[in-house]
């Protein structure tokens, strides 16, 4: 028997052979992390091996893949992802397996990352899982002193372009994500987990960032699901499931006087289960510069929330040396639509808002907030705005 091939064969083997080296089109350079000495077996470290892929990666002219296969990686230490000095268009990190934080929470707890990305541009996170192993820590906080604040799993710091796609977030020393100065950030198919009594898991925080999307994400935390700080502009928040958390929070705001607005922020078709709040928009009573304005909640189902809608400005949890002043913070044109569902306390709508500067715009439309079964109250001060059709409990407006 003749073993042949076909002249149409041979062209197109050699075909895709010239491609892959020179091709334009799915001419993806991919690097594997264990061909930089990273360890599947959850033992070895392997800080070194994913800051010696990424600086490969960068060196590469045109797209690049990261690639880190199935197995559990032992990161026990902060790895940085710098763009600054990066020759590629655009980096994925294409993870299918899980990284996972080392047993003595100190050697993560001291610094202020696990994974930071700084300084990036046109970079996708595709998968992974992270676990941070946060437990330990948060035991130090509860019984103890002398523990460090904690790392914050993924941050990503003046980057632009970002994708993170299909990752998962296991307990956190302190935020799960956070987000600072960046713009055109993507967020989709997020899973975030911590339990309810773990402190500072904030499962996605924002801020001093512009043209930034989360996309159906499931949060399960100790702190806010999604906290969105100053200078935040142009969010869409959308198909988000919250709880255990403190919910979705614009704020907290007024923490210095000079500081820079919430702006054009969309929360779309959320549900909350078991929260201490809702939709949530908080400062501290201090007189400040900040402001939000035009924030749209829209579609919400409200599964026995402590607070369903609130607007705090005079938050200051521990009520601890708070500053009493009024706040600053001017909020207006703030929209909720279609906002339903059970409030596990009486008090269902809740606004304390400035009398300095007190809430403008406020509109209400399609509220029905009950609680078991019996009629919720509001407790509102400062608000004025207007309300349309069915808006239950009503009497804020
Ligand atoms: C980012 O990607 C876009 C689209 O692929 C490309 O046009 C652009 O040049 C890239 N930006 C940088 C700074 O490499
Ligand atoms: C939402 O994200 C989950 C992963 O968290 C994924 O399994 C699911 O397919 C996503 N749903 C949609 C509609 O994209
Ligand atoms: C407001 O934000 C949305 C994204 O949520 C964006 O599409 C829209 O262009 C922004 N509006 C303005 C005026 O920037
Ligand atoms: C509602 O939540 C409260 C605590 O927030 C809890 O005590 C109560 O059992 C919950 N009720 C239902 C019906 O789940
Ligand atoms: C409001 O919600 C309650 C309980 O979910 C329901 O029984 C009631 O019919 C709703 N009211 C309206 C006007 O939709
Ligand atoms: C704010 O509310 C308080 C308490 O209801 C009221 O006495 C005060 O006049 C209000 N201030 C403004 C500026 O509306």
């Amino acid at each position: 028997m003749t073993f042949s091939l076909s002249l149409v064969q041979v062209f197109s083997i050699v075909t895709t052979i010239i491609m892959s080296h020179f091709g334009k089109s799915d001419a993806r350079t991919s690097l594997n992390v264990l061909s930089f000495g990273a360890k599947p077996n959850g033992v070895v470290d392997s800080v070194k091996a994913f800051s010696d892929a990424w600086d490969a990666a960068c060196e590469v002219a045109d797209s690049v893949v990261i690639y880190v296969p199935k197995g559990r990686y032992l990161v026990s230490g902060e790895v940085r992802f710098e763009g600054e000095s990066c020759k590629s268009r655009d980096i994925t990190l294409r993870i299918d397996g899980t990284l996972i934080g080392p047993q003595d929470y100190r050697l993560l707890g001291k610094r202020e990352n696990w994974f930071s990305f700084i300084g990036v541009h046109n970079v996708t996170v595709l998968g992974g899982s992270f676990d941070a192993k946060g437990s330990t820590l948060w035991s130090c906080k509860a019984n103890g002193y002398n523990c460090p604040e904690g790392a914050t799993t993924l941050r990503f710091m003046d980057s632009f372009n970002v994708r993170i796609k299909g990752v998962l977030s296991l307990n956190s020393q302190l935020f799960h994500i956070a987000i600072n100065r960046c713009r055109n950030i993507k967020i989709e198919d997020v899973r975030i987990i911590a339990p309810d009594d773990s402190p500072n898991t904030d499962g996605i925080h924002i801020q001093l960032s512009t043209d930034i999307e989360v996309r159906n994400a499931s949060i399960k935390t100790g702190d806010d699901c999604i906290s969105i700080g100053p200078g935040t502009k142009n969010l869409m928040v959308d198909g988000i499931t919250c709880g255990p958390g403190h919910g979705i929070s614009i704020g907290s705001l007024a923490k210095s006087t000079e500081e820079q607005g919430v702006e054009n922020v969309t929360v779309k078709k959320a549900v909350f289960v078991q929260t201490d709040n809702g939709l949530r928009i908080k400062s501290w009573p201090r007189y400040s510069n900040g402001f939000v304005e035009r924030v749209r909640f829209l579609g919400a189902l409200m599964v026995n929330v402590s607070y369903p809608i609130v607007i705090d400005q005079n938050y200051c949890p521990g009520d601890s040396s708070c500053p009493s002043q009024e706040s600053g913070i001017k909020i207006n044109d703030v929209i909720y639509s279609g906002i339903m569902g059970t409030s596990a306390t009486k008090i269902a709508i809740k606004m304390d808002c400035s009398e300095r500067v007190p809430c403008t715009g406020i509109r209400m439309q399609a509220i029905n907030l009950t609680y078991y079964g019996e009629a919720a109250k509001t407790s509102c001060i400062n608000v004025s705005g207007k309300q349309l059709g069915l808006v239950t409990p009503s009497g804020c407006l």
